[in-house]
């Protein structure tokens, strides 16, 4: 565990401190994955102090991207580049196994692919983000808008409550052009055999429930420092 002293830092700062730990995971002379967010993007803005020490990195959303290129960062195509040593991300949820709500920000699907073409995810969060079990936070679900009123009720017949995510009074698209539905009073018990099953429903582009690519690592941002939890 390491540790950084602060006095009662904001979450803000929190998030500062862990997107400044995140640099000790970036490998030297690689292409990197990076994630999305609030705590991402202070990653990413600690990463613009080492730029020259990275081939380039592999985006998840576009607002990672237009902020990965606003600093100077080369930004590379997932299908240009083999395997990715590290993906630095955020999270919603974690649980203490590095298991992993995801999709606050809707970026979810990307998300998944470039964890999915990484060895390590190493997930940076506060420590508001730590839960005993997952699904606090509504599950986020990117669906194709024309199965979305089909897995309102599929959800339903679970014991869920969907509904989808709006912005500026219409369905927010995401980067993908689809839909998202927040999916509220899950009980996630085996969060494997979740992934596995709504995976699978016609219709579900991504579910926001990261168990097959769950974290290695997470740095957590706590009022007492950075601690580092291995899984
Ligand atoms: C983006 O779609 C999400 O998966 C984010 O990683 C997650 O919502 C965490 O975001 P913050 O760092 O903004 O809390």
């Amino acid at each position: 565990m390491t540790s950084t002293s602060s006095q009662s830092p904001s979450q803000d700062e929190l998030k500062t401190l862990v997107g400044q730990a995140a640099l000790q995971y970036v490998p030297q002379g690689e292409i990197i994955g990076v994630g999305t967010g609030s705590t991402v993007n202070k990653f990413i803005d600690a990463l613009a102090g080492i730029k020259d020490r990275i081939k380039g990195a592999v985006s998840s959303s576009n607002a990672s991207t237009e902020r990965l290129q606003a600093l100077g960062i080369p930004v590379l195509d997932c299908n240009a580049v083999g395997e990715l040593a590290v993906y630095i991300d955020g999270a919603d949820e974690i649980d203490r196994h590095g298991c992993m709500i995801k999709g606050g920000g809707a970026a979810l699907t990307r998300e998944k692919i470039v964890a999915a073409q990484s060895r390590r995810f190493i997930c940076i969060a506060d420590e508001s983000k730590l839960v005993d079990a997952l699904g606090r936070f509504p599950v986020p679900v990117e669906v194709i808008p024309m199965a979305a009123q089909r897995l309102v009720r599929q959800f339903a017949a679970m014991g869920g409550k969907a509904a989808i995510r709006m912005k500026d009074g219409q369905a927010l698209r995401t980067d993908n052009g689809q839909q998202i539905l927040d999916v509220s009073g899950l009980r996630i018990k085996d969060a494997l055999a979740f992934e596995s099953e709504v995976n699978q429903w016609p219709g579900v582009v991504t579910v926001g429930v990261f168990a097959h690519q769950r974290a290695a690592v997470c740095l957590l941002a706590t009022q007492r420092g950075v601690q580092t939890l291995t899984f």
